[in-house]
């Protein structure tokens, strides 16, 4: 396994995303939590970025940090080396939630509202735009319906192509098939690797699942916990592979997903031992 972050950093004002020495901490009745400490990363144009580990890792608040929905106690996050400070339509986020499309709005009306108050679309182009986006997604039949009429792999879908349709610098993802069952996550799996190889936006990809990493990510960041922070930094060698066929089974991915595993698993500290058939 080979880390592409020092590359990258080297780079300095090339990255599209630089997360350098984030530390957050939220303040609580009694005390204060560190949720994550010096987090350092960076995303370039065209990568598929994972972010995968355990629950409680700090993954959702360096991702909503990112979006400028978290303060960050100290460290930097910068767009095209500019600072990060509120949330802006050049990020994104779609989330977990199969219900974040406005449910008073049809799904075309959704996409066009967004195109109309972040890119200041008249209506005709602002409908042109939903439509491509629709279509983008395999949703041009459904432009009219409302989201409660969808399922809950069609609204996730909408809720791509809505971020889609106003060009973000960078799509935040956060989990966003975690509620769909195995098969439909399967196929926007495939979807989203699809619309990649066609946009090429980046993406910044939240999961705890080694096997969505591995079938989705250019890159895959693994954090640990308590406090989240990074293990590993690494290039995906069988992106390729599953860029052209998501159900693919090359034989070095068993190995793959292994190495990975055993990474979440290990324990930091090394006068911390796991029990036997602990998780770690
Ligand atoms: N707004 C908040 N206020 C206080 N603590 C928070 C807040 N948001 C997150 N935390 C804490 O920060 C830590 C990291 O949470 P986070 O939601 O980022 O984890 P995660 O890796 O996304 O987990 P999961 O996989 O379960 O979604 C947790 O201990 C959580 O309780
Ligand atoms: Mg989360």
């Amino acid at each position: 396994m080979s880390s592409s972050s020092g590359a990258q950093e080297q780079a300095g004002s090339a990255a599209l995303l630089a997360v350098r020495d984030v530390t957050i901490d939220f303040e609580l009745r009694g005390g204060s939590l560190r949720a994550v400490e010096e987090v350092s990363f960076s995303a370039d144009d065209a990568e598929k970025v994972i972010i995968l580990g355990p629950s409680g890792c700090g993954k959702s608040t360096v991702l909503k940090a990112i979006g400028g929905f978290n303060h960050i106690t100290s460290g930097a996050i910068e767009l095209r080396g500019k600072p990060i400070s509120k949330p802006g339509p050049e990020r994104l986020l779609v989330f977990q939630d199969t219900n974040q499309l406005f449910p008073w709005r049809t799904v075309r009306s959704n996409i066009m509202f967004a195109c109309r108050v972040v890119l200041g679309l008249p209506k005709s182009e602002a409908r042109a735009v939903a439509d491509e986006h629709l279509a983008m997604v395999g949703l041009e039949r459904f432009g009219d319906f409302f989201p409660h009429t969808l399922s809950g792999g069609m609204k996730q879908r909408a809720a791509i192509a809505r971020a889609l349709s106003v060009d973000p610098h960078l799509l935040l993802m956060d989990e966003p098939f975690g509620a769909l069952d195995a098969q439909t996550r399967t196929h926007l799996q495939q979807e989203l690797n699809d619309i990649w190889g066609r946009t090429k936006k980046t993406i910044l990809f939240v999961t705890h699942s080694i096997d969505e990493a591995v079938r989705l990510g250019s890159r895959i960041i693994v954090m640990g916990k308590d406090p989240g922070h990074i293990k590993m930094d690494m290039h995906n060698p069988l992106h390729e592979v599953f860029e052209e066929d998501i159900e693919a089974e090359p034989v070095e991915a068993a190995e793959f997903r292994r190495e990975i595993r055993a990474l979440l698993h290990q324990v930091d500290d090394p006068d911390v031992t796991t029990p036997p058939g602990g998780q770690g």
